[in-house]
């Protein structure tokens, strides 16, 4: 024992007083090789759990067109009062027709106009009909299953037989097809299944609804999904969850960003209005220039958390909206404050709560894990001052009705002392290289912090992998302060590349109707989050290039530690790495590499993973070894310790 000791204390001594001696040699004859001193039995900070989340809103056909697997556009024909965008008319042969808004009928109190087909000739050879093009295409796979479905009404003379088919854009091919024998004078909602044979997969299709009688018919809710992730009704595109699934988040910040507040208060999202069977969601217009269909309501959120084994941070509307419209505090705005309770109640609550009935009634009967609710978004702008009062009646109720829930405030307020604090930060590579010691001196007394939105805004549509590197380098220094930062959400997360889909560069996975891939700037949150370990550990760099930002956590349980390295320079960066302490590696790691050329290098489509995450096995690691870190990278080192 004491033999062991001894030797111990000598390898302490070399390792403390004589490495650095020889390293600060090295460093200065090799000129580009630094020294890296790991304590690894030296714990100085806590990684938060929750660091690494998800932060999404309806954006760029981020649902509509995009994560909500809906392939029909403008479905329940709200989208323009005056015109069904999206839909032509379909007459085949010598048959008549027209269609228009009819602002007379529809299923639902929510739904109360329709679309009105006025057909003058039709039969069985030559039917007449409505056709949707989609979201940029209806994208079809071979020998799949589609769920269709429609709410309609006939005249007496109309009410014969109705066919959904889909049908190939170039060749006009009908690739399936289902009816429904006939229809009546009452509103009714008709399912049909349709299954594709062997085609190409392709989005160059459209749906058609068609009758074979001459008479007035007037359609709703036209629908049409292929199948969903874990094979949800109402669900989630499969890819789309898939990359999701791959980043391991710990929450999901929703439902936004400006999506909460909307331009005008009346146009604030109304989570009630989102909940329930779709023909009682009214859909409503989005501050980023489309109307949501709400098909992604409320419980699709909380069944996404679910799926993706995901924590919601719940952002209630509070007051106030885009156009520089706020609710008085006090009278006025206790019924929002009201209805942020009821929204809690509604995630939370069990099946003997209000809210927590309806719940189960809507399908989910086990409440939902809740830690955050965020009192708005972005309340700086709001130039009328007004935000503080309007917190403190938010957290006053919030904290009265459920004293454990951990409140976020969007801007520092005077009035109360939040839980959190939302920073949003959009910024170049360059402004994030210079500011990766942001959190190091935060008051650890005060609020602790939620990086809520942020991003290296270059590249486009996508960001490039400067700015994968820029994201990398800054979570280093998040990672390094997650005692403080508890959570950080890149945004916004999705774009749809269609020309006109998007509002807002770069995002995180891009897709079209058919395909889907990650940025460098996924990538970095991928590897970060997958690897974060559960503390900080004592480190200190000697000799490295400016451009050179790294990370040491631990996972003490598991034996590992994990080291980040982030070389954005144009030059690869040697460094000699010391682990010092008892718990002394295993001789192998795991190292998962992302580099490339140059800062531009970037993703599409086309080529999806130009830049992408490498994974090899390295042996030879000891308590002090050298690696040569590639130009424009970042690395992951997981070092298996004794
Ligand atoms: O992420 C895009 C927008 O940026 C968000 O909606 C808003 O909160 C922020 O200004």
């Amino acid at each position: 024992m004491l033999r062991s000791n001894c030797i111990r204390w000598v390898g302490v001594f070399a390792t403390i007083v004589l490495a650095p001696l020889l390293w600060a040699q090295q460093s200065a004859s090799d000129g580009n090789r630094a020294v890296l001193q790991i304590h690894v039995d030296q714990p100085v900070a806590r990684v938060s759990p929750t660091l690494y989340g998800l932060m999404t809103e309806e954006i760029n056909h981020s649902y509509d067109g995009g994560m909500y697997a809906e392939l029909v556009r403008n479905r329940a024909f709200q989208d323009n009062p005056r015109s069904p965008d999206h839909w032509r008319i379909l007459r085949n042969g010598n048959a008549r027709a027209s269609m228009q808004i009819d602002h007379g009928t529809g299923p639902s109190a929510a739904l109360s106009s329709s679309l009105r087909l006025n057909v003058e000739q039709a039969d069985a050879s030559d039917p007449a009909g409505i056709v949707n093009s989609g979201y940029w295409g209806i994208p079809l796979r071979a020998n799949t299953i589609y769920a269709g479905s429609f709410y309609a009404k006939a005249d007496q003379d109309a009410s014969g037989p109705a066919t959904m088919s889909l049908v190939n854009d170039n060749t006009g091919a009908i690739v399936a097809s289902a009816t429904v024998p006939s229809l009546t004078t009452a509103w009714k909602q008709y399912k049909v299944t349709l299954r594709t044979g062997q085609i190409a997969t392709s989005a160059s299709n459209h749906l058609a609804v068609s009758v074979t009688r001459a008479g007035k018919v007037w359609f709703s809710l036209v629908s049409l999904f292929p199948p969903t992730y874990k094979n949800t009704p109402n669900g989630s595109r499969i890819d789309l969850m898939e990359k999701l699934a791959a980043m391991h988040p710990a929450f999901l910040r929703l439902p936004g960003g400006n999506f909460l507040e909307g331009d005008h208060i009346a146009e604030r999202y109304e989570w009630k209005k989102t909940i329930g069977p779709l023909a009682d969601r009214p859909t409503h217009p989005s501050p980023w220039g489309y109307r949501s269909s709400d098909g992604l309501g409320l419980l699709e959120f909380l069944t996404w958390c679910q799926d993706l084994h995901m924590q919601p941070v719940l952002a209630v509307y509070a007051g106030y909206s885009m156009a520089q419209e706020h609710v008085a505090p006090g009278l006025d705005l206790a019924p929002y404050v009201q209805n942020a309770l009821d929204e809690i109640q509604y995630v939370t609550g069990g099946t003997d709560t209000k809210w927590g009935a309806v719940r189960a009634k809507d399908g989910h009967p086990a409440p939902f894990p809740l830690t955050y609710v965020e009192v708005g978004n972005e309340d700086w702008f709001d130039k009328s001052g007004s935000y503080d009062a309007r917190f403190v009646q938010f957290y006053d109720a919030i904290k009265k009705a459920y004293p454990k829930l951990q409140v976020i405030a969007t801007t520092p307020v005077k009035s109360r002392v939040p839980d959190v604090i939302d920073d949003h930060f959009y910024r170049t590579a360059q402004e994030f290289f210079a500011d990766t010691h942001r959190y190091d001196k935060t008051d650890r007394k005060g609020p602790k912090i939620f990086v809520g939105e942020w991003a290296t805004r270059e590249g486009s549509p996508t960001p490039d992998l400067g700015a994968a590197l820029a994201d990398a380098a800054w979570m280093t220094g998040l990672e390094r302060n997650s005692d403080i930062v508890v959570m950080e959400s890149y945004a916004p997360l999705l774009i749809n590349l269609n020309p006109g889909a998007s509002q807002w560069t770069p995002d995180l996975i891009g897709y079209d109707a058919t395909r889907s891939y990650g940025s460098p700037s996924y990538y970095a949150q991928a590897m970060f989050s997958n690897h974060h370990g559960d503390e900080v550990v004592d480190s200190s760099l000697k000799g490295a290039g400016a451009l050179l930002f790294y990370s040491v956590t631990r996972d003490a349980a598991k034996h590992k530690l994990f080291l980040k390295v982030v070389n954005a320079s144009s030059k690869p960066q040697q460094l000699d790495i010391q682990l010092g302490g008892e718990h002394l590696p295993e001789g192998t790691a795991t190292v998962i590499t992302m580099s490339g050329h140059a800062m531009e290098e970037t993703n599409s489509l086309s080529n999806p993973a130009r830049i992408a995450p490498i994974e090899s096995a390295v042996t030879g690691i000891s308590s002090n070894f050298h690696r040569t870190f590639p130009a424009y990278s970042m690395e992951v080192m997981e070092i298996g310790l004794r």
